[in-house]
């Protein structure tokens, strides 16, 4: 994702965590989620969006709980307020015994594992794998309580995304009769907050008009005004078919349009190719189609990544000018009870406190009206 946007909203949220007291943090990003049929390639692109590799894919039924993905941006030596004890505890719980206060490191850590840092990502999908067959079997059975995994990394924007089990009709190993429902109704619980930005995942090799993907995301987003349409797999299909009608809106169209994408194959998986070198061969797959060779810059990754920045940002100076009012009742609130102290009162340690926040609202009050202005004179 674009760096500029990821530093703009970290500042941000940064500056507004203290206001956001617990749980309502100001600026709410959007969560984004996936929505498809099995095997469309859902865990597929989120990984590409994340740059990072630690989700289980493949053929079948693979993700089979939700998996909630709370990226968190972290910058500096988080951990320099630890004693060394703290410390070593901490290491010692990591998967591989690795120092935590490096500033650039990048860690995963499971909820249900508190306090245990997962620096090497294969072990996270291990970690996936092993969490996923612990609640739903191993017989393909679904399971409708969520993992939840934080990953912290100064490379990453402070969201949150959603990975879902596929549509599915027909019921193997221990699925219920009804999981076709069952899915469907775990799907619709992340999908349906108005706030979920979807990702309507069709294979580009599987007929569009039978997308059960889509289908749902028209249920609950009539308009279009949160959903986008990513095509994958078009490195799969027959010769001399291409996408370009879908893309022109010709054949179902959405508002916010489609992206086509390649992600990489089983046997990519399989032998391990990394994402970056995934990245340059999708680039090179849309540059050198006779079809979509004019309009590569609208293809692959990058794009569907610069969408989502945009839907984000928009989102963003939606918010600012509720952020702004917060902010100005915040201050109100604390002059007010820095008056009532009176002047025999003005120097005590709690005054001080008082200044030190005054001095802090004052301060992003300024923060936002800038930003407020860089985001609506840059044409998105
Ligand atoms: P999900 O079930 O929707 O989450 O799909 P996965 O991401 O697990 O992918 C299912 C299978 O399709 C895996 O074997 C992927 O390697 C493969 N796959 C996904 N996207 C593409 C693509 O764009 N091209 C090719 N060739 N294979 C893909
Ligand atoms: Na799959
Ligand atoms: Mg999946």
């Amino acid at each position: 994702m674009d760096e500029s946007l990821i530093q703009t909203i970290n500042k941000l949220q940064d500056a507004l965590a203290p206001l956001g007291a617990g749980s309502a943090s100001p600026i709410d990003l959007p969560q984004i989620t996936v929505v498809g049929s099995q095997s469309s390639g859902k865990s597929s692109v989120l990984e590409n969006i994340v740059g990072r590799e630690f989700l289980p894919r493949g053929s079948g039924i693979v993700t089979r709980r939700p998996l909630i993905l709370q990226l968190i941006n972290r910058r500096g030596h988080v951990d320099n307020h630890l004693t060394p004890e703290e410390k070593a505890t901490i290491r010692a719980k990591n998967d591989d015994g690795r120092p935590s206060e490096d500033t650039d490191q990048e860690w995963g850590e499971f909820l249900h594992l508190p306090g245990k840092r997962y620096f090497n990502f294969d072990n996270i999908r291990k970690e996936i794998v092993r969490a996923t067959d612990a609640t739903a079997g191993t017989n393909s059975g679904i399971s409708s309580v969520a993992i939840n995994l934080r990953i912290y990394s100064p490379h990453v924007l402070t969201l949150t995304l959603v990975d879902l089990p596929g549509l599915t009709k027909v019921p193997v190993g221990d699925q219920p009769k009804d999981i076709e429902k069952l899915i469907r109704d775990m799907v619709l619980k992340y999908i349906s907050k108005p706030n979920a930005i979807l990702l309507a995942v069709n294979a580009a090799n599987q007929d569009l008009a039978n997308s059960d993907g889509l289908k749902l995301a028209r249920e609950v987003d009539p308009e279009g005004v949160r959903t986008i349409g990513v095509l994958t797999k078009v490195d799969l299909m027959d010769e001399g078919t291409d996408v370009i009608d879908i893309l022109a809106g010709r054949v179902i169209p959405l508002r916010c349009g489609y992206v086509p994408v390649v992600n990489r194959s089983q046997r990519d998986i399989e032998t391990h190719k990394t994402i970056r070198i995934a990245l340059t061969d999708e680039k090179r797959f849309f540059e050198n189609h006779l079809a979509y060779s004019s309009k590569a810059q609208y293809c692959g990754t990058p794009y569907l990544a610069k969408k989502l920045s945009n839907i984000l940002m928009n989102h963003i100076r939606a918010t600012l000018p509720d952020i702004k009012l917060r902010i100005e009742a915040a201050l109100k609130k604390y002059q007010q009870e820095l008056d009532a102290l009176g002047p025999e009162m003005a120097e005590t340690p709690s005054s001080i406190v008082l200044n030190v926040i005054t001095d802090f609202c004052n301060e992003y009050t300024g923060v936002i009206d800038g930003q407020t202005k860089d985001v609506s004179t840059n044409e998105l």
